[in-house]
């Protein structure tokens, strides 16, 4: 989704704005753009391609200087269009960018208008530009201060102005927005990842901030205008341009990364403990009498899938909700209820708001399972697990997803082990199979070429439904996320029982049938609804385990997992459903990395 980057120094900034675009890349945009302060003037170059093309453009234009701000756009409102493209300018006095989404830009944009502003774009951020500019009266700072006070919605920004050339001015309420803090020098961006080499000395801005940036100036105030200090932390962010080796897409990479993703997420894990969620939890858990989990998209899976263990491990009620629609509806409120948000990027924007929500609504007791530790959703939350996935490039949420799972099912342990439900053999057991979990992962993977035999198949398929019953129903969902996303394959899943109630309509031959079928309690029942599908000639794609009496057949194609793996077997599981996706998307040909109309950290509502 959208980046910024912005930069007041003493040198040229063009190569550091570039740098700071490319790796702020893999979170998705469609257009590109920088601006400079030039000779007394503005001067900007836009691309409605990659940021390499925008790098050509600059280098055969040679712009240069030594302020200036840049962005990556992620369209809202208006076509991804060169005139649509950030910075916007003011009377070639005022250039913005901004990431977020103005809902009163209607209104403004008919204010500006009759006061005789021309738009040059459908966006809605360029009434911003146009606003401080109509409140300019020589004095930056003060301009944004006012202008952020008519705005509603969600922003960041960064602006300069023609007649205040060693300054750059940011603000921000309900999208990211950090300072680099430099030697004679100061930078803002969306993501410290996109500074890391200029500096690692970041301030995290908090809702309402401004910020003026001069060389060896950096001021904050809050939404009340108040002078405020804010912490300077040393961050080691990591870069996005990781290297891809022998794959060919981050995604393959990352589904590969996963048993060392695992065993980074668990590593130092020699007991449960509460304490591995933070200082506090033993406290927290003992008092809390049930869970609410706030997520989206595969986060939101994860928690479907830790209802389930923390449901039958720690016997504690768990809701799980999708976090844009808890939002927004009439809930009840359980003080005593343990708020949990999931996300990988942990910038989130409707999972942040239902926190927030949460919060206002009296329940106290939050924690995260957050793949970015510096990220706003850890800053918020009183207690944390991070996963340490590593920077996860692909849209496609892969390895993020089963180490999200890993946390989870401590996080179900420790609750059980605080209310007196885990004994000191069964927490043994759980943490040898935790142990093991990275070795049984690649012998998964290594199932690779089977599944590549199955995607030339489903490569030519324009639907597909998923199947899963209990533990694995989430399983099953998140596999059907998976391909419609990276294949735009049409793909949907049901609890296996549920075919039956409506969706068994849609089975012919022509539509494959993917089947999560662990050696679990379920499998007998699992076993009939499978019946009922080739019953209509469906096909059957059946991920099966090792040990079950699953066996191929005239329509029934089935690969092995190892042998069942207990309550950990959905993350198992997931592991040929990512290769499915991919592998389809690949024979499709489709940008699997980066997927038509996708974000990879979704900053916006
Ligand atoms: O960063 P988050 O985990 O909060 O992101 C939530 C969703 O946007 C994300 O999981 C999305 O569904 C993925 N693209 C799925 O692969």
């Amino acid at each position: 989704m959208c980046g910024i980057v912005g930069a007041v120094a003493q040198r040229n900034i063009t190569p550091i704005l570039l740098e700071g675009l490319k790796r702020l890349e893999y979170r998705g945009y469609d257009s590109c753009g920088v601006a400079l302060h030039v000779d007394g003037k503005l001067q900007r170059s836009r691309s409605t391609s990659r940021v390499t093309e925008l790098q050509a453009q600059i280098d055969q234009s040679g712009l240069a200087g030594f302020t200036g701000i840049a962005h990556t756009r992620w369209a809202t409102h208006g076509v991804p269009s060169s005139a649509n493209a950030h910075p916007h300018f003011s009377r070639e006095r005022i250039a913005l960018v901004h990431n977020g989404i103005i809902e009163n830009h209607e209104e403004l944009r008919a204010e500006l208008t009759a006061a005789g502003y021309v738009f040059e774009s459908q966006t809605d951020t360029e009434v911003i530009a146009h606003l401080i500019d109509h409140l300019y009266q020589g004095d930056l700072f003060a301009s944004v201060q006012q202008a952020v006070k008519r705005l509603s919605g969600a922003f960041a920004i960064a602006v300069f102005c023609r007649d205040e050339p060693h300054r750059v001015v940011g603000a921000r309420l309900g999208s990211p927005l950090i300072v680099g803090v430099g030697q004679g020098e100061n930078f803002l961006a969306s993501d410290a990842m996109a500074i890391a080499g200029t500096t690692d000395q970041i301030i995290y801005l908090e809702e309402g901030d401004v910020v003026d940036l001069q060389l060896q100036k950096c001021w904050i105030v809050d939404s009340e205008g108040k002078p405020v200090t804010r912490e300077v932390r040393t961050v080691q962010a990591h870069s996005g341009g990781a290297e891809l080796g022998p794959y060919r897409h981050y995604m393959q990479k990352e589904i590969f990364e996963q048993p060392r993703a695992i065993a980074d997420t668990l590593e130092g894990v020699a007991n449960i403990m509460p304490e591995l969620f933070g200082d506090k939890a033993y406290g927290i858990f003992k008092e809390i009498d049930s869970v609410l989990i706030l997520a989206c998209g595969t986060s939101y899976y994860a928690g479907l899938t830790a209802k389930y263990w923390i449901e039958s491990i720690a016997k504690i009620p768990v809701n799980v909700e999708i976090a844009s629609e808890y939002r927004y509806r009439d809930s009840v409120p359980n003080p005593k209820s343990l708020v949990v948000t999931i996300s990988q990027s942990g910038e989130t924007a409707d999972t942040l708001a239902a926190l927030k929500h949460a919060r206002s609504l009296g329940m106290p007791h939050t924690l995260t399972v957050c793949n970015v530790s510096t990220s706003a959703m850890v800053r918020e939350c009183e207690l944390a697990y991070i996963t340490h996935a590593g920077v996860e490039i692909g849209v496609a949420s892969t390895k993020a997803f089963t180490t999200q799972l890993a946390a989870l099912f401590l996080l179900a342990l420790s609750l059980a082990q605080v209310k007196g439900l885990l004994s000191d053999e069964q927490e043994a057991e759980h943490i040898k199979a935790m142990r093991h979990l990275p070795v049984a992962i690649s012998a998964v993977l290594a199932l690779e070429p089977q599944i590549i035999a199955w995607a030339e198949q489903f490569a030519s398929k324009e639907n597909a439904l998923f199947l899963g019953r209990g533990l694995h129903y989430p399983i099953a969902l998140e596999g059907a996320l998976k391909l419609k996303e990276i294949s735009y394959i049409h793909a949907e899943a049901y609890p296996a029982g549920e075919l039956k109630h409506g969706p068994l309509a849609l089975v012919t031959k022509e539509m494959p049938v993917v089947t999560v079928a662990p050696n679990d309690t379920l499998i007998e029942k699992l076993k009939s609804n499978m019946q009922e599908v080739r019953a209509r000639g469906g096909e059957l794609y059946v991920f099966a385990d090792a040990d079950s009496r699953i066996t191929a057949s005239e329509g029934v194609h089935v690969i092995r997992l190892p042998e069942h793996y207990g309550l950990l077997s959905p993350i198992l599981h997931t592991v040929p459903l990512q290769l499915l996706a991919y592998h389809t998307a690949l024979a499709r040909g489709t940008d699997v990395d980066k997927p038509r109309n996708l974000a990879k950290s979704v900053t916006v509502e």
